[in-house]
């Protein structure tokens, strides 16, 4: 059989695989709510502006919103022979209302609908994702309160560089996740125009309110141009760049996760909760959960690379390759939000283990620096040569097996006999950390500060969301 939705030209039906690499009911079906919602809103615009009948109007948005809860119910059969969630849900409603179904399409195509669907599926997905960003920094600004003043070792390269405060550290990821919201944002600001009314590529030429239906559809306004609105999948592109990054961040906290976690650091623990045990080996508890965070990542940088090259050299407008730009963003976005999922509970519920991190920061010569500037406060000398005598007396507690503070004041002086016992007060780990008190720096009462800023910013945004 020909499709009944268009093919009054076609004598034959499709071949099984014309139909196995056309159809997109499989994955599109997720737009269901959206594209009900987007005919809606098109249905009233075309009766308001009297391009049907109210009767017709009220028989479909009816019947629309008889569709949707079967939908949601699990009522409604899916079928591949009317290709994607466009054609399934009209075709749904002829066997509902009859006829006056027929009259939902006029003045719009299939292209500036699925424009339509998808960006409202990514506004939603946006809005969403910034919740979950919001709720993530919520439990690093409380593990960042509960260790203003936790000592761990900082690193450069991965090797001891100077103590800083775990609380530190913890805000660095709400950083990275305001960020992180601010791309989405932006992301999400641009793409709040409506395409409806652009119709297949040109427009159309009933008098239809384009202004109305955006208003409607919670857009700014609507896009000033038709080609482009069928043609435009920037707005998928931006937010899986924006979720790449996100993604590469959590990443980043998922492998220092990794890392804590091990014997050989001993620095955090996870919970039975967040671990999982090893069918042979009694004694593990692997953190599944931080690697899966780690190498989900990879799907989301995957779908951001798949839809630029899907659209790459697409002449406009509207193209079939077009269809392919839903089933990796789907996934990018699904694992994204699981992973922000996984790694605030990971957050909330891991413990850490103080001594363990100050003892590491005590190893390493990580106050030398401190020594170093020292030398130059106290002793005037200039920062290059302050350098170089902290690192003969670094060598000397290396051949000692000591800390710079196990050096005695005589092999101190044997290197500098300008140094007196006062450089003792600069060498311990709670002095560095508390002396580190510049803007943005370790300092526990910089962090306890910072900390209770992040606090009342994100309550400040709590209330704002609220009020909306
Ligand atoms: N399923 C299609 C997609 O996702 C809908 C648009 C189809 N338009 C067309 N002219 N064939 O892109």
């Amino acid at each position: 059989m020909s499709n009944k939705m268009w093919g009054g030209r076609f004598g034959q039906g499709p071949d099984r695989i014309m139909e196995e690499i056309n159809a997109s009911i499989d994955f599109d079906k997720r737009l269901f709510a959206q594209d009900i919602r987007g005919s809606q809103a098109h249905c009233s615009m075309l009766a308001a502006q009297g391009i049907i009948s109210s009767a017709d109007a009220e028989q479909i948005v009816a019947g629309l919103e008889e569709i949707r809860k079967d939908i949601e119910v699990g009522q409604f059969t899916f079928s591949r022979a009317l290709e994607d969630i466009h054609m399934n849900v009209e075709s749904r409603l002829a066997e509902l209302i009859g006829p006056a179904a027929g009259r939902l399409h006029t003045a719009r195509s299939r292209n500036d609908q699925v424009a339509t669907d998808f960006k409202l599926y990514v506004r939603d997905t946006i809005d969403h994702l910034d919740e979950q960003l919001a709720q993530l920094q919520k439990a690093l600004v409380e593990k960042a309160e509960a260790h203003a003043a936790t000592i761990m070792p900082g690193f450069t390269h991965l090797q001891t560089a100077q103590p800083v405060t775990f609380g530190h550290h913890c805000l660095a990821y709400v950083e990275m996740a305001a960020r992180d919201r601010g791309r989405f944002a932006d992301a999400r600001r641009r793409l709040n125009e409506s395409p409806l009314g652009a119709a297949a590529l040109a427009g159309t030429s009933f008098p239809i309110d384009r202004a109305r239906t955006a208003k409607e559809l919670g857009f700014d306004r609507p896009t000033r141009n038709s080609l482009d609105s069928v043609s435009d999948r920037d707005f998928v592109l931006e937010t899986l760049s924006a979720a790449a990054i996100a993604a590469t961040h959590l990443s980043r906290l998922a492998e220092e996760i990794v890392i804590w976690s091990t014997p050989g650091f001993d620095f955090v623990r996870l919970p039975d909760s967040f671990t999982t045990g090893s069918s042979i080996m009694p004694q593990k508890r692997n953190p599944d959960a931080a690697e899966l965070v780690r190498a989900k990542t990879g799907r989301v940088m995957g779908a951001l690379t798949t839809l630029l090259v899907v659209m790459k050299g697409l002449p406009l407008a509207y193209s079939k390759d077009m269809q392919e730009d839903k089933e990796a963003a789907f996934d990018a976005l699904d694992a994204l939000s699981l992973s922000l999922a996984a790694m605030t509970g990971m957050v909330e519920t891991l413990t850490v283990n103080e001594h363990a991190m100050r003892a590491a920061a005590s190893r390493g010569f990580a106050t030398a620096t401190d020594l170093a500037d020292w030398l130059v406060r106290k002793l005037g000398m200039p920062f290059r040569q302050a350098h170089h005598v902290t690192g003969s007396l670094v060598a000397r507690a290396e051949q000692k097996g000591v800390d710079l503070d196990g050096l005695t004041l005589a092999e101190m002086q044997e290197v500098e006999p300008r140094i007196t016992d006062e450089v003792y007060s600069v060498l311990g780990v709670d002095n560095s950390v508390r002396s580190r008190t510049s803007f943005g720096g370790t300092a526990p009462d910089n962090v306890r500060e910072a900390a209770s800023w992040w606090r009342r910013e994100l309550a400040r945004e709590a209330a704002k969301a609220g009020e909306k």
